[in-house]
């Protein structure tokens, strides 16, 4: 038998069911806060990733060589393509301009609960503004797609990565060392940055603040300890946040993120019950554009891993409303086929969901397969009943049956 490569998965229709729900459900929201759909191609030039995405990504890409020599990755993230596409096409558009998008990403990561090879973003960045309140703009629509999930238990923490580039900084660490830091302060290995931070020359007592900053969780007056511009532009991100009625949301300066690319805001949310792999979504603001070949144009996005939301709403116990059929026509002989269809043709045509005997089984036989179908309706085309031009209808779920007139039935079933 041949299985599915390592780290993927197929879905069932079940699952494809509850998954197209809550994307229905983020599209929605996410246009009503006036973004709007893109999409790009699954795979891209390597180059585009490699830029800046940082060596967390790098390593992690599925890159080859194709036919013509060129070298191609598949997208490990949304953020990098977008911006291409922005600077190719999309400059002429007004400003900010508001995109959001769904699609599959892959990263060679080791796969366990919550992560794999191929999963799925759902993401938007605003385009235009480094202000304050379009920060704020991204953070609360990722607020308001987490919340509208229908997801209870959940962290919303914003930092702005100024703090630890600037203590970095001042500490005397260039920008090329930086990055290999602040990747292992992302994942909170302090034993592997401390020894990274002495080799780009830093002091015992620089190191230890820089951990104790990225420590720090709490309130809004946690800043009050880092005076400085990234400080007071986080407080009016916050004043923002407040004016749209989004009051659970934290200080937390140790938000690094795993990408290179960011440049001031810097957020996460986390859902506590899914353990090792938490993070829910991640962003922040950046700017990517003049290295794609345009003007530089300041950007704040962020994705959501989709199938985490999943996993946590499953743990939350909340599932999709079931789509059941409606219908399930049943034709009593032979003779009754060709009437069975038209039936069914008719009730389709009416938006009804139904399905018909294929099988050319007995009534008993189809009676089961309605029931494990989870059928609302059986409706069953006898002779006696045409003669009447009627057909007997059962309410699965109570027993009850009479005889409808054909013309009657879209209404009955429908009800
Ligand atoms: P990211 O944090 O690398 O950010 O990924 C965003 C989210 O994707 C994560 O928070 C996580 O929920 C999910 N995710 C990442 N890797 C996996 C995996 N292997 N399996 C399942 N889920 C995963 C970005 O990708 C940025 N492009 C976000 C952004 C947009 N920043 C600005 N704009």
């Amino acid at each position: 038998m041949i299985q599915r490569p390592r780290g993927t998965r197929d879905f069932t229709p079940q699952d494809m069911e509850t998954r197209r729900y809550l994307e229905g459900n983020f599209r929605s929201t996410a246009e009503t806060y006036g973004f709007r759909e893109i999409a790009t191609p699954i795979f891209e030039h390597t180059e585009l990733f490699t830029l800046k995405s940082g060596p967390n990504i790098i390593d992690e890409m599925y890159a080859f060589e194709d036919k013509g020599g060129r070298q191609i990755a598949l997208r490990p993230e949304l953020t990098a393509p977008a911006m291409r596409f922005f600077v190719n096409d999309l400059t002429n558009y007004p400003r900010p301009l508001k995109l959001y998008y769904f699609g599959q990403c892959f990263r060679y990561e080791r796969p366990q609960s919550g992560r794999y090879r191929e999963f799925f973003q759902f993401g938007a960045e605003l385009i235009g503004a480094p202000n304050p309140e379009s920060d704020a703009e991204v953070i609360g629509l990722a607020a308001a797609l987490v919340r509208g999930s229908g997801l209870a238990n959940y962290n919303i923490r914003i930092g702005h990565i100024g703090v630890l580039r600037g203590r970095l900084a001042a500490a005397g660490v260039g920008p090329e060392k930086a990055p290999a830091i602040l990747q292992k302060l992302d994942k909170k290995m302090y034993e592997e940055a401390r020894p990274i931070m002495r080799d780009a020359g830093m002091m015992g007592e620089d190191i230890e603040e820089v951990i104790r900053i990225t420590q720090l969780i709490g309130p809004v007056d946690l800043l009050q300890d880092f005076p400085g511009e990234a400080s007071d532009y986080l407080r009016e991100v916050f004043q923002v946040l407040r004016d749209y009625g989004f009051t659970n949301v934290q200080v937390d300066l140790g938000v690094v993120r795993g990408l290179d690319y960011y440049t001031g805001i810097v957020f996460e949310v986390d859902a506590p019950n899914l353990g090792a792999e938490k993070q829910v979504c991640g962003g922040g603001s950046y700017s990517l554009t003049e290295l794609f070949g345009g003007e530089k144009v300041f950007s704040t996005g962020f994705a959501i891993g989709f199938d985490r939301i999943l996993l946590a709403l499953d743990k939350e116990g909340l599932n999709a409303p079931e789509k059941r059929l409606d219908a399930y026509v049943i034709p009593t002989s032979e003779g009754m086929r060709h009437r069975a269809f038209m039936i069914t043709a008719a009730l389709r045509a009416e938006g009804v969901r139904t399905d018909v005997d294929l099988m050319r089984r007995n009534v008993g036989k189809n009676f089961k397969y309605a029931d494990a179908a989870r059928a609302r309706f059986v409706v069953v085309v006898g002779d006696k009943e045409a003669a009447e031009g009627a057909v007997t209808v059962r309410d699965l779920s109570t027993g009850e049956q009479r005889v409808v007139p054909i013309e009657e039935l879209p209404s009955v079933v429908k009800a």
